[in-house]
């Protein structure tokens, strides 16, 4: 199928046939990625800059080995490495990358609006979003989607309840769009002073979380945002935790066959109990490889329009 998206801001764009696309040839890459030769020829000759102005571990390093799979030459940017950290503009660094012929941006940035700032000053370029400020994440919300398709078979109907942060949390928009998009029913689940206005129009809001979890298929935590946040947003970190981390007795309330996810990095003992994160319900690494397959999987999408599959 064509692929007619020339960049990735966010998934609230999207199909559901455009989902479906991504799903169908990340399960393609997951296969290429099973091989002893993990290499396939599709961006041969394609040229990726990955910019991380914000720390990253598993959006960073699967986008590096996704580009490799797929067999791109890469350039890796970020601030302490690079100009930037002597003061260079973005509008410089865009010029810089464009005089040298990339065919793609991958980028990660604490201000909102930086893709759409990069497909302006960019002549042709694909950007792809990693991730800006508290507004969007949206390969992290395809991956996430990828994991739980692949683990259910089939998402329409199901109930995600996704629980902590929202209001600092690019995953969580990113996410309801998702898998809202594909017939979930998503439940946000925390403190009041942690839930933008703008969810409540694409959400069901339930403030108890055992309430929120009761019946649920999906149990998502999200990351405390310590670096994005203010005072007083919520009493305490043990107050947090007790009523909203995620623990055996909120999981005693979802389905039987319910899987835990979070996006990653983990404050264990904070948003979710640390034997709850080991155990076997709980499928955060299984979202780090998605990861790489869903990265591979999009990249090959953009930069080639789907074509030849
Ligand atoms: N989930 C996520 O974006 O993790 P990183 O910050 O490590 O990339």
């Amino acid at each position: 199928m064509a692929w007619k998206h020339r960049h990735l801001v966010d998934v609230d764009v999207f199909s559901d046939d455009d989902f479906y696309t991504v799903l169908e040839e990340a399960r393609h890459m997951e296969e290429v990625m099973e091989r002893p030769l993990k290499k396939v020829p599709a961006l041969r000759g394609k040229v990726i800059a990955n910019l991380f102005f914000e720390p990253s571990t598993r959006t960073r390093t699967s986008f590096e080995l996704a580009e490799k799979y797929l067999s791109a030459d890469v350039i890796n940017w970020s601030s302490s490495g690079s100009s930037t950290a002597k003061g260079e503009s973005l509008q410089d660094t865009a010029k810089t990358i464009e005089a040298m012929g990339v065919d793609a941006v991958v980028i990660r940035n604490r201000e909102v609006g930086t893709p759409e700032y990069l497909i302006k000053k960019l002549n042709g370029a694909c950007v792809i979003n990693a991730g800006d400020g508290a507004r969007a994440h949206p390969t992290q919300a395809l991956l996430d989607l990828y994991t739980a398709w692949k683990h259910f078979g089939s998402l329409k109907g199901r109930k995600m309840v996704i629980v902590g942060d929202v209001l600092h949390s690019r995953v969580a928009r990113s996410n309801i769009h998702a898998f809202s998009k594909v017939g979930v029913h998503v439940v946000v689940s925390g403190p009041r002073s942690l839930i933008p206005l703008h969810v409540f129009d694409l959400a069901e809001y339930e403030p108890d979380t055992k309430k929120a979890a009761s019946g649920a298929d999906i149990v998502y935590a999200l990351r405390i945002q310590r670096e994005r946040q203010e005072e007083g947003l919520f009493p305490s970190i043990d107050e947090y935790h007790s009523r909203w981390g995620i623990t055996a007795s909120v999981l005693s309330c979802a389905n039987k066959q319910a899987i835990v996810m979070h996006p990653g990095p983990m404050n264990r003992g904070v948003e979710i109990e640390s034997f709850i994160a080991d155990g076997d319900r709980c499928l955060v690494l299984n979202q780090v490889k998605s990861g790489v397959a869903v990265r591979m999987a999009l990249l090959f999408l953009y930069l080639t329009g789907g074509a030849g599959r």
